[in-house]
């Protein structure tokens, strides 16, 4: 499968009417995990990469809530990039892939809904590190 398939960009509802809009996302419904936490990242300029790492454990979903930013994400020989630019879409990202998020805009905020506590321990920070696991997971 491509990193596209196993990444899938998704739709949420957008519930807007002439008060204005309003996009719901349930956990186990619209995002396929239970959402155990939610962080936002916002402030970050054009110049700053995020992220780069790997999680072992934790499954996400990005959404940019507000402005836009891009996510770069690769299994280490594949590679998707996304722009986030529209509230009601996000993209699903499972365990064991890098990630780096920039080109953030001033006002961008980057909201994450995450499938698990957090935990540094699960963390991959090193990317030859996360080369080495991937390639020891698929021997
Ligand atoms: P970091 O993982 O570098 O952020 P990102 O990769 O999303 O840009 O996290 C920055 C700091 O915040 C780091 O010291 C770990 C801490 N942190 C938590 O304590 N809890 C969390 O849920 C997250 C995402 C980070």
């Amino acid at each position: 499968m491509s990193l596209k398939e196993i990444c899938p960009i998704l739709h949420f509802a957008d519930l807007g009417d002439e008060r204005g809009k309003l996009v719901v996302i349930e956990g186990g419904q619209a995002i396929p995990f239970e959402i155990k936490r939610v962080f936002y990242i916002y402030g970050s300029d054009a110049m700053v990469v995020r992220g780069q790492h790997a999680n072992r454990e934790s499954e996400f979903v990005l959404i940019n809530v507000a402005g836009k930013s891009k996510v770069r994400i690769t299994d280490g020989s594949d590679e998707f990039i996304v722009e986030l630019d529209k509230p009601m879409m996000g993209v699903y990202i499972p365990r064991m892939l890098w990630k780096d998020m920039y080109d953030f805009s001033p006002d961008s905020v980057l909201l994450v809904l995450a499938s698990t506590h957090y935990s540094e321990g699960e963390y991959i920070r090193d990317y030859n590190d996360y080369l080495k696991e991937i390639t020891r997971s698929q021997s």
